[in-house]
C-alpha cells in the first residue's frame, strides 16, 4: 500500500512561479494513494489553470468563496472539514504573512483559518523576500502556531538570482508530507549526530579543511526530529540553517567536534557520524600570519582522535551508524570501516556524487547485508536511513 493511502488532503495553490509545480505536486499525491482537493487563489489561476489541477486530482478545483456548489454554501468551512491535512504548496510571502496574522480575505486564508486539521506550507519566493525580516518573523509564529514549514530550499530562481527561496521540489515534499503522517519511530530517543567538515588551523587565516557541505548531517538530524528524536547537532563550519526542533552546537576542529560529541555521547541512545572529519591536523599552528618571506612552510601532521571509534569503544555505546565517502571501491572500503570501528550499520556514498549536492544515492551496510537507497534529495535518504535505524532499533 503507498505511504498516503486514503490521506485527504487540501492542496492550497497560492500565486508564484512555482504554482506551476503544483501539477506535478497533485500527480505525485494522487499517485502516493491521497485524495486531492485543490483550492487556488485568485493570482495562483494567473499561472495555472484549475482545470489543470482537477483533471490531475479527479475533483473540483475550488477558487471562489461564494461558490454556489459547495453545501450549505460555507466552502471555507466545508472544503477542509473531511482534510487530514492542508498543504499550501508554493506558499508565497504573502500568504504567509496573511496566516500568520490570522486574516481570512479569500477562501484558502479564511479555509485555513477555520480548519480543524494540521497545516502544512511549502514558502517559494524570491531570495531577498524570504530573508526579510518580517518574512522570518512570520516563519518563526507559524511554526509556534504548530504550522509545519517544509523548506524553501536554495538554488537558481525564477528571477535569475541564486539564493534561498525555491520551493522544495515535489517529490521532496511528498516525502515531507509522508514524514509528517509517519509514526514517530524514534519518540523518547536521545539521538546524537555530526555534520560539515572540521577546520584545522596552519596559522591564524589559513587552515586544512575539506569540501563537506554538511547538508546530509543537517539533513539526517532534520529526519531524526521529524521521527520524535530529541536530537543534538554538532556541526562543524557549514552555512545551513539549523533544522526546527534540532539542538546545535558550532564547533571549528575535529577535536572541539570530538569534545563535543564525548560530552553528549553517554546519555545518547543513537550516534549518527556523518561528518567529514580530518584525519589529521597540524602540529604545531602558528598563532600570527606565516609570511611567504619565510619560505615554504613545513607542516608536521598529528592524528586527530576517531570520534565514531571514541563512541563505540565506550561500555555501554549508543547504537552508532557510520558513513564512509569513497571515490572508487565503494562496497570493499565501507565494509573495512564498519567492521574496524565496530558499528552495527554504515552508510557509503560516492564522494564525487555527495559533496555539496543536493541529492545522493546511499548503501547501506548491516549485519543483514547491503541495502540500496537509490538516488533522491538528501532529506528523502535520511528519512530512509531513519526508519532503517528505527527498524534495527526495533530488533535489538
Ligand atoms: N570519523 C570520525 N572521526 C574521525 C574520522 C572519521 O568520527 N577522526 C567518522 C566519520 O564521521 C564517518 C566514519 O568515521 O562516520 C568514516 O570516516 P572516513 O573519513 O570515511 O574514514 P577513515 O577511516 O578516516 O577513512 P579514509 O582513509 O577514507 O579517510
Amino acid at each position: 500500500m503507498s505511504d498516503l493511502a486514503n490521506k485527504r488532503i487540501l492542496l492550497g495553490v497560492t500565486g508564484g512561479i512555482a504554482a506551476y509545480k503544483a501539477a506535478e505536486l497533485t500527480r505525485l499525491l494522487v499517485k502516493a494513494g491521497a485524495d486531492v482537493r485543490a483550492v487556488m487563489t485568485e493570482s495562483a489561476c494567473r499561472f495555472i489553470t484549475p482545470t489543470t489541477l482537477q483533471a490531475l486530482s479527479g475533483n473540483p478545483a475550488y477558487t471562489d468563496m461564494w461558490d454556489p456548489g459547495v453545501p450549505n454554501n460555507m466552502a471555507h468551512i466545508e472544503l477542509s472539514r473531511d482534510r487530514d491535512l492542508v498543504l499550501v504548496a508554493p506558499a508565497t510571502a504573502d500568504f504567509l504573512a496573511k496566516v500568520a496574522a490570522g486574516l481570512g480575505d479569500d477562501l484558502l486564508s479564511t479555509l485555513c483559518l477555520a480548519r480543524e486539521c494540521p497545516l502544512a506550507v511549502a514558502p517559494a519566493m524570491n531570495r531577498q523576500m524570504w530573508e526579510h525580516p518580517a518574512t522570518q518573523r512570520n516563519i518563526a509564529t507559524l511554526r509556534a502556531d504548530g504550522v509545519a514549514i517544509l523548506g524553501p530550499e536554495a538554488g537558481d530562481q525564477a528571477c535569475g538570482e541564486t539564493g534561498m527561496g525555491r520551493m522544495e521540489e515535489p517529490t521532496a515534499l511528498v516525502a515531507g508530507i509522508t514524514a509528517l503522517f509517519g509514526p514517530q519511530r524514534l519518540a523518547g530517543k536521545r539521538v546524537l549526530v555530526t555534520a560539515g567538515p572540521t577546520f584545522e588551523p596552519i596559522d591564524t587565516v589559513r587552515g586544512l579543511t575539506n569540501l563537506s557541505s554538511g547538508k546530509m548531517g543537517f539533513a539526517v538530524a532534520q529526519a531524526a526530529a521529524e521521527a520524535g528524536a530529541a536530537v543534538t547537532l554538532v556541526a562543524g563550519p557549514a552555512s545551513l540553517p539549523t533544522p526546527p526542533g534540532v539542538k546545535r552546537e558550532n564547533v571549528t576542529t575535529a577535536r572541539e567536534m570530538h569534545d563535543a560529541v564525548m560530552a553528549h555521547a553517554a546519555g545518547s541512545d543513537i550516534f549518527i557520524a556523518v561528518a567529514a572529519v580530518a584525519d589529521y591536523r597540524v602540529a604545531d599552528p602558528k598563532d600570527f600570519k606565516l609570511k611567504k618571506d619565510a619560505g615554504a612552510p613545513k607542516l608536521a601532521l598529528v592524528e586527530n582522535p576517531d570520534i565514531l571509534a571514541s563512541v563505540a569503544g565506550l561500555p555501554n555505546p549508543p547504537f552508532c551508524v557510520g558513513f564512509a565517502a569513497e571515490t572508487e571501491n565503494l562496497r570493499e572500503h565501507a565494509q573495512t570501516k564498519r567492521k574496524k570501528r565496530r558499528v552495527p550499520l554504515l552508510a557509503a556514498n560516492l564522494a564525487q556524487h555527495a559533496f555539496g549536492a543536493d541529492d545522493n544515492a546511499l548503501t547501506l551496510f548491516d549485519d543483514s547485508g547491503e541495502h540500496e537507497l537509490p538516488r533522491a534529495p538528501k532529506i528523502a535518504l535520511a528519512r530512509q536511513l531513519v526508519a532503517h535505524i528505527a527498524r534495527m532499533i526495533d530488533r535489538h
